[in-house]
């Protein structure tokens, strides 16, 4: 279990990239669902003890982050958001070397590894193709493979599947789905679906605030009775908003659908709506945007 207690960042340009953030995250996967700028990076970065948080701790199965890093770094895994350039050689070889870095010295149980792993992520077929030119999501799978490596309890993805069309996508989430339910998997990102698909535990991160966390079903449930929809007219949605908690706005088949979120019906023309992830997600942004 990860443990993250009252951890706060502030980057020396004075930004508060995260305040006070508690979460406990058990084995399965763990989505951390936030906006642009909410903290995510930071965050997974702290995590991966690559970043070392002005305040509070950290702790993964009883051994703190802060005093004994290297103890956290040998059972992690981490995809960066960002994982550089990638090279002119093979997936193969890349692994392999990464291998190395990761301690398999013993050549025969290194290759059974790299093997086993470039399997798994699909890309035995590729193996012997540069690295350069792979597609997002060749690249993002490699990147799993490379986390994958030595076994990790503690895995760390960063908005994997930004980029990805939808095809790589559903691939991608199908191989985060794979990894087992006894490792810790935590997955950031900005889009809901890959949470409500894949997560059986959410935190809302935006501001470096945890706004939401808990089972999606529950805090779906916590919405129940409380949400309206309704198609209105484009000049409709200014007053709306003044008088309603508007959530979201969408367009379908040329109209705009509102979701409201209000104890009774705003109006006689809504109906009740059942919520969805999204709804709470939109929901914890709008009220954390009138609070500031
Ligand atoms: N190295 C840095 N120096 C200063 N500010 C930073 C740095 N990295 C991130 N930030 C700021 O911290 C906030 C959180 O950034 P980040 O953790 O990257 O969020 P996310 O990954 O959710 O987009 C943003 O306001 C960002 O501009
Ligand atoms: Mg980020």
């Amino acid at each position: 279990m990860l443990e993250i207690d009252e951890l706060s960042h502030v980057y020396p340009n004075g930004v508060r990239a995260l305040d006070r953030v508690t979460l406990s995250i058990k084995p399965g996967m763990f989505g951390l669902l936030g906006p642009n700028g909410a903290g995510k990076s930071t965050l997974m970065r702290c995590i991966a003890t690559l970043q070392t948080p002005t305040s509070g701790a950290l702790r993964f199965d009883g051994v703190e982050a802060l005093t004994d890093p290297q103890a956290i770094r040998r059972r992690l895994g981490y995809l960066p958001q960002d994982f550089g350039v990638y090279p002119r050689v093979s997936a193969y070889d890349m692994l392999d070397h990464m291998a190395i870095l990761k301690g398999l010295a013993d050549p025969k149980a290194r290759r059974a590894e790299v093997e086993r792993l470039l399997d798994q992520v699909n890309l035995w077929a590729v193996r012997k193709k540069a690295l350069s030119g792979y597609s997002g999501g060749m690249r993002q799978r490699f990147g799993v493979a490379q986390a994958l490596l030595g076994q990790p309890s503690l895995i760390v993805v960063d908005e994997p599947t930004a980029g990805l069309d939808p095809e790589e996508r559903n691939r991608f989430l199908d191989l985060l789905a794979g990894i087992g339910d006894k490792v810790v998997v935590i997955l950031s990102t900005h889009i809901v679906e890959d949470v409500s698909d894949l997560c059986s535990a959410v935190a809302i991160l935006a501001g470096g605030r945890i706004l939401r966390q808990g089972a999606p079903g529950e805090l779906v449930r916590e919405l129940d009775g409380r949400l309206w929809t309704r198609p209105i007219a484009r000049d409709e949605l200014e007053p709306l908003k003044t008088h309603h908690q508007v959530i979201s706005t969408r367009l379908s088949a040329g109209r705009t659908i509102v979701h409201v979120l209000a104890e009774d019906a705003p109006g006689p023309d809504f109906a009740p709506h059942s919520g969805s992830l999204a709804d709470v997600y939109f929901s914890a942004l709008a009220q954390a945007r009138r609070a500031a």
